[in-house]
């Protein structure tokens, strides 16, 4: 009898199927963990990815996870949740993609043994509710300011800033950046602006110098001085209390002749069209002039005509500001954007404390303090490399929106591994409570959560097996007041986390707990893949499908290319059966 074994589909078409597809992924899926593994917290290493062009060096899971161009479809959903929880949380990348394939593994000999899919999704879902409810009950709430609490609130709110820190490039000056990430975040919470963080608070980038004279202007801002034309010498460059007005319109000398056809017969009308341009931007110029602005800034450029025209009247103007600079802009100075010179009024004008062009380092800086509206915050980075500077702000990120988490949840729990050992204390009992194959997958829920406080331990280079024996035993002890055990990263061995000050907001862990939970139910409810070839390129697809081993592909990386060959243990047959029949088959499939 012939065992077919064959799916019809179009030629170079490849499919895999069954329990080896499952265990496939789950392989690369722990292939793309191990790649980050080691970034993990304060003793983390860096990675350097070099794409070809650039070089970049991060501590942080989802840069790291977003340059790896990761080839695996699968494995591709450990990116995307990495992703969600950098959009999401900013921090904890790390610990949900190391949390997601720790799950998977501990699910393999499951798979292996045959057991359903969605059973195991099943008590997965079921763990994950539990952990929930659990870190609610655990969290702490950190002091409110309402409560005439402030200066508490803050000092909770720092160590929360400095735990993020911790684990990055600039740990070693988290005194100068914590408060500083506090204190512009506790602004907009008190303005009711949070969820406003990413435009309200901007980041600027100045190489050379050093990191410590980095600083930050509330309620002021500042951007790189832009292109500028003949005539910006002899601008004022510092205004008290000026009325500035923001534009979005160009001011230049346009060639109206060469947009149209215009046909003429004498010198006279050739000279009127000429006067004609001359005019139209004249009135432009006076009308900003009349209204009685002091700056004049513009998304479109600002020409020399222009800018010789504002510095002969003693204002400032800047052309091609950046678009996320001129929204910060109006939202401190109350300035409104325009579109149109004609009819400007009073009204539409910002105004600030003082404006000043600045240099900074090797740049100039066009500086607005003493905002009437007190938003926005402008952090300048300095730091030796650009390198340097670029991880610096992707820290900063993470430490302002760890500190929004802390301001929305109000509640936080102690890091360093001592909540996932809690946690998985409280898994491993529930377990008891459930009988059949729940009671394994929750226990082994229970394990996979000891990754965090293993892999601190790990980087540290600590016996993580001695280290988890004295947590276990911690955590276990019947008086239950060693809670917040967790690894002590500087002395080895185990200590207090929450004495030590390593907080983490408490909404942060849910959604690490969450999204590692999701992304393990999701993969392992693939039971296929196909890949269809692109019409033009029919060999495209083949190459890359674990199992098929055939060549052609896009080229993948060497870090992903053991990814593969690791995810592709699970093993597969593939052949052709002749033009337009092709089979790959998982050998469970
Ligand atoms: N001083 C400390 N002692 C012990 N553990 C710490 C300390 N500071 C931070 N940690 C732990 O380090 C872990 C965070 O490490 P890290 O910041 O490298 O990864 P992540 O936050 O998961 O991901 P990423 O920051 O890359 O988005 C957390 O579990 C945190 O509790
Ligand atoms: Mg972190």
């Amino acid at each position: 009898m012939i065992r077919p074994g064959v799916i019809i589909l179009r030629e170079g078409t490849d499919t895999s199927q069954g329990k080896p597809q499952l265990v496939s992924n789950i392989n690369a899926c722990q292939a793309v963990a191990d790649t980050i593994r080691t970034t993990l917290g304060p003793c983390g290493m860096d990675k350097l990815v070099f794409d070809g062009r650039k070089v970049t060096i991060s501590n942080d899971g989802a840069t790291i996870m977003k340059l790896l161009d990761i080839a695996h479809p699968a494995a591709k959903t450990l990116v995307d949740i990495s992703m969600s929880q950098d959009d999401e949380v900013g921090d904890g990348t790390t610990s949900v993609v190391l949390l997601a394939s720790e799950i998977l593994k501990e699910m393999k000999p499951f798979v292996e043994e045959g057991v359903h899919p969605q059973v195991l999704s099943k008590y997965i879902r079921l763990s994950n509710e539990l952990l929930l409810k659990k870190i609610e009950e655990l969290s702490i709430p950190i002091a409110s300011s309402a409560n005439g609490n402030g200066q508490l609130q803050q000092d909770m709110l720092i160590k929360c800033a400095s735990t993020a820190l911790n684990s990055k490039l600039l740990s070693g000056h988290q005194d100068l950046f914590s408060p500083m990430v506090v204190k512009a975040v506790q602004y907009l919470h008190e303005c009711d602006a949070l969820e406003d963080i990413s435009n309200l608070i901007s980041i600027k980038k100045i190489p050379g110098g050093d990191v410590r004279k980095s600083f930050m202007l509330q309620g002021g801002i500042a951007f790189k001085k832009t292109f500028s034309y003949a005539g910006f010498e002899q601008m004022s460059k510092k205004f008290t209390d000026p009325k500035i007005l923001i534009l979005n319109v160009e001011l230049e000398l346009k060639s109206e002749r060469e947009n149209a056809e215009v046909r003429i017969s004498s010198p006279e009308e050739y000279q009127s069209i000429v006067d004609a341009e001359w005019d139209i931007i004249y009135e432009k110029l006076s009308n900003c002039v009349k209204v009685g602005a002091n700056i004049v800034l513009s998304k479109l450029p600002i020409g020399d005509l222009a800018t010789q025209y504002f510095a002969d009247r003693g204002l400032f103007c800047a052309g091609r500001v950046d678009d996320k600079d001129m929204r910060m802009i109006c939202k401190a100075t109350g300035a409104m954007i325009q579109t149109t010179t004609s009819e400007l009024e009073e009204n539409v004008l910002g105004t600030c404390g003082t404006f000043e062009e600045k240099q900074v380092g090797d740049e100039r800086f066009n500086v607005f303090l003493d905002c009437p509206r007190k938003l926005t915050t402008t952090i300048v980075l300095r730091g030796g490399s650009e390198q340097f500077i670029a991880e610096s702000e992707r820290s900063i990120h993470d430490s302002l929106q760890i500190v929004k988490r802390a301001l929305q949840s109000q509640k936080i729990v102690a890091g360093g591994g001592a909540i996932e050992m809690e946690l998985s204390k409280f898994l491993k009992e529930k377990a008891l409570d459930i009988k059949g194959k729940g009671q394994f997958v929750l226990s082994s829920f229970a394990k996979a959560l000891e990754i965090v406080p293993r892999q601190l331990a790990d980087n540290a280079g600590f016996d993580s097996t001695d280290v988890l024996s004295l947590l276990r035993t911690k955590h276990n002890a019947v008086d239950g007041g060693s809670l917040w055990y967790g690894v002590d990263i500087i002395n080895g061995g185990i200590c207090n986390t929450y004495d030590l000050g390593v907080w983490e907001p408490s909404n942060n862990k849910s959604n690490s707990v969450s999204a590692a939970s999701e992304a393990a139910c999701v993969i392992l409810s693939i039971d296929e893949t196909v890949r269809n070839p692109k019409s033009q390129d029919p060999g495209a697809a083949t190459g890359m499908l674990p199992g098929s081993g055939a060549p052609g592909g896009k080229p993948m990386s060497g870090m992903m290319q053991n990814a593969m060959d690791v995810a592709q243990g699970g093993g597969g047959r593939t052949g052709n059966l002749g033009p337009g029949v092709s089979y790959m088959k998982g050998r469970g499939g």
